[in-house]
């Protein structure tokens, strides 16, 4: 752990970060920035507080998780930035840093065991993690998700690309999607359920929007062009994302730009479909002074609102709205020539099983164990038969595929089970191609992406080498099997 630790330390310190070999995994950890690239130190607590979750009147709740002790914390830096990250774990479980949707090199992806070990209480782990490209991100733990983002832990990431300051907005805006699973003396009820698991996921008793159970009203300039970024930050929710609004534009997708922007009355039930992780940019251009835009979750029986935007005169004149195009991705883009295919199934699991090809017995991680403190207690899922480890079978699964850095591969996800998956795929920006149940979908750029029962959902991805986990973003489906991982090396 010291040795490991100072490497990465003094690795970001003196940007000494090419292409570290990895003593977990074998495989080279590559650097997403130039060693010259300016460092940011900072340092990050993960803490348990109490806090009002219910209302001010309401009783507090004990023991939510929050980075730095402070909710919703947001985190903002310049592209191009290498932040080096001091992190202690004040909490009384195990945990790991995972920087959502960043192209980190691999040792700091904060994936245990593939990764680094999990971060026992009152432990440190330094994190190098660079900020290659703009967007919007977050980071969470990634051990016990279900029950640790469940309490709160999680933290917004903008990163912010000097080209964008050239596409002027007049507000901006968040909505972070996050429910809460409390009894009505404000304490925490279990956050797993296996019924829960095994279906849709386990929901909260109370819906709430920034933290807050009254939806937000917020004042930004009339006729001014608002920024709205949302977020799903939800441990089972997906969300229709839309406005009663007709300026309005789908202007970026997981942090990425989406080129060309799309008004949202084009989109397929002019919404966008958004499950845990999933974020997205809208612009929305407000109407005159006095007049309101309400954002809303679509799918709930009746529109769920998330957030009032209200226009108040600050001098703005009218102008016909014009969707705005941000800048390009900088992420590498899978080259389609000619890519290889791998084609995954993601399916109810018949027990903990593991049938793809095991690791050399000389693979550092051939005998690694999953903690058991990490996962739930029973298997419901699987990716193509494998499932991670859970409850008594702590052994790490094999890779579900080996893949060469630097080549293209085209993913054909197909979900044979009865409920949505949200897909996340660590350490890459992919393209989403194509669906086979969708049309009139535009392509775009992202790092999770929903797989709708009975669809083939088809992503590109340009291979970086590392060990990835690949998982359902519904908490309690990665933590009751439906994860795997690549080796690209
Ligand atoms: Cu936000 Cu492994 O994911
Ligand atoms: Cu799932």
């Amino acid at each position: 752990m010291i040795s490991r630790r100072g490497m990465l330390l003094g690795g970001a310190a003196m940007g000494l970060v090419a292409a570290a070999p990895s003593a977990i995994g074998q495989v080279p950890s590559v650097d997403t920035l130039p060693p010259t690239a300016p460092v940011k130190r900072i340092a990050l607590t993960a803490r348990e507080i109490e806090t009002r979750l219910l209302g001010p009147d309401k009783p507090a709740t004990k023991h939510f998780c929050a980075y730095d002790g402070e909710p919703f914390k947001i985190f903002r830096f310049e592209r191009g930035t290498r932040l080096a990250v001091d992190f202690e774990n004040l909490l009384p479980d195990p945990t790991t840093v995972h920087w959502h949707g960043i192209r980190v090199p691999n040792l700091s992806d904060g994936v245990a065991p593939l990764t680094q070990e999990v971060i026992a209480p009152g432990g440190r782990f330094s994190y190098n993690v660079p900020l290659p490209d703009g967007g919007f991100y977050f980071f969470h733990p990634h051990c016990d998700e279900t029950g640790q983002v469940g309490r709160g832990l999680f933290a917004l990431l903008i990163v912010d690309d000097p080209q964008e300051r050239k596409v002027h907005f007049d507000a901006e805006c968040f909505i972070v999607v996050k429910d809460w699973r409390l009894g009505e003396d404000g304490q925490w009820i279990e956050m797993s359920t296996d019924e829960g698991a095994a279906t849709a996921g386990t929901f909260g008793t109370v819906r709430a929007t920034n933290g807050s159970v009254i939806p937000p009203r917020v004042e930004v300039p009339a006729y001014g062009d608002v920024r709205v970024r949302a977020i799903v930050a939800d441990a089972t929710r997906v969300i229709d994302l839309g406005t009663d609004h007709d300026d309005a534009a789908l202007i970026a997708v997981d942090g990425q730009a989406l080129l060309p922007p799309a008004l949202t009355d084009h989109l397929p039930d002019g919404i966008w479909r958004m499950g845990p992780a999933m974020r997205a940019d809208l612009q929305v251009r407000m109407p005159g002074p006095g007049q309101e835009v309400k954002v809303y979750d679509y799918r709930s029986s009746e529109p769920y609102l998330l957030t009032t935007l209200v226009a108040v005169d600050k001098g703005l004149k009218k102008t016909p709205f014009k969707p705005k195009a941000l800048p390009a991705s900088t992420a590498p883009m899978p080259d389609l020539k000619s890519p290889k295919t791998l084609d995954f199934l993601v399916q109810v699991s018949a027990g903990a099983t593991a049938i793809g090809v095991p690791l050399p017995d000389d693979d550092p991680l051939a005998k690694a164990l999953v903690d058991s403190l990490c996962v739930g207690a029973k298997t419901h899922w699987a990716i193509s038969r494998d499932s991670w480890a859970t409850g008594e079978a702590l052994r790490l699964p094999p890779p579900l595929s080996q893949l060469s850095a630097g080549t293209t591969y085209v993913v054909n996800c197909t979900n044979v089970t009865k409920h949505v998956h949200p897909m996340h795929l660590h350490g890459h920006v992919f393209r989403v191609l194509s669906s086979s149940k969708k049309t009139g979908m535009p392509q775009y750029l992202a790092d999770t992406v929903i797989v709708e029962p009975n669809e083939t959902v088809k992503f590109a991805f340009k291979a970086t080498s590392g060990n990835w986990v690949f998982h359902c973003h519904i908490l309690e489906h990665m933590d009751t099997g439906l994860m795997g991982w690549f080796r690209v090396s």
